[in-house]
């Protein structure tokens, strides 16, 4: 598995990209920010994407957002195709793009929203702490991102203070270390997202 910095040599992997990360959210039937071709080819211009691949296969890929004038940085649209998961990809690409992340803007703060226990999981592993919505950049670009999602009336009710995903954040300034000794709680985790879902989604249905 071949695990490295994208660039324009891989724009005709953006397709199935995008569309891998489609399909993902359908299965899963959770919300997703779209991402088009044209957006991903720029992420492989600019050398903030790390993508994986096996013999030419797309395995996976990662990139990476800049939000609030470089003082937040987002690693976003983590995806790993079906035929590559549950080996430890996911966790190979996203600890490349933090290194990337940190190597590239060195001093920004480093956060993601997700509904996913594997990706809170990696990201707590690698010194990502839950936050409050209220940490994270209030770039109306980024909060944009979120009105292709299917739980965005969600985050609009709550005037953006909370929704279905939960907020991780990674300051460069508290020097948390990555440690593998530190687990997720996933018990909590999983009891949180359905506390939220009962109390967002319920809501929802009453108003049908
Ligand atoms: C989520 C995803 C990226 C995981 O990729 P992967 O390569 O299979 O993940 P890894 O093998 O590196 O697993 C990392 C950890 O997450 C756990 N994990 C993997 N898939 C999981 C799942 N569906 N549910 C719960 N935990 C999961 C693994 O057990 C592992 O935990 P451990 O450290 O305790 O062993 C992949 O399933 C995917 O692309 N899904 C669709 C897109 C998606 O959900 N993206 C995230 C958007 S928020």
């Amino acid at each position: 598995m071949e695990i490295v910095i994208a660039n324009e040599s891989h724009f005709k992997y953006a397709e199935i990209i995008c569309d891998t990360i489609a399909e993902s959210a359908k299965v899963r039937g959770t919300g997703i920010a779209k991402r088009t071709p044209e957006y991903i080819h720029k992420k492989l211009e600019n050398g903030n994407a790390v993508i994986a691949l096996e013999d030419g296969k797309f395995a996976g890929f990662c990139y990476i957002e800049v939000w609030g004038h470089d003082k937040f940085v987002a690693n976003s649209g983590l995806i790993v195709h079906p035929d590559f998961r549950n080996q430890g990809l996911a966790k190979k690409i996203k600890k490349a793009v933090f290194d990337l992340s940190t190597k590239k803007f060195p001093t920004a703060k480093i956060f993601g929203i997700t509904t996913g226990l594997a990706v809170m999981k990696i990201n707590y592993e690698l010194g990502y702490q839950p936050v409050t919505f209220s940490e994270l950049t209030d770039d109306p670009q980024f909060w944009k991102g979120c009105q292709t999602c299917k739980n965005f009336d969600i985050l609009t009710r709550t005037e953006q203070k909370m929704c279905l995903c939960t907020g991780m954040l990674y300051d460069p300034a508290k020097k948390q270390k990555p440690t593998n000794k530190e687990k997720v709680n996933s018990k909590a985790f999983n009891r949180l997202k359905s506390i939220k879902e009962q109390l967002f989604l319920k809501k929802n249905n009453s108003k049908k």
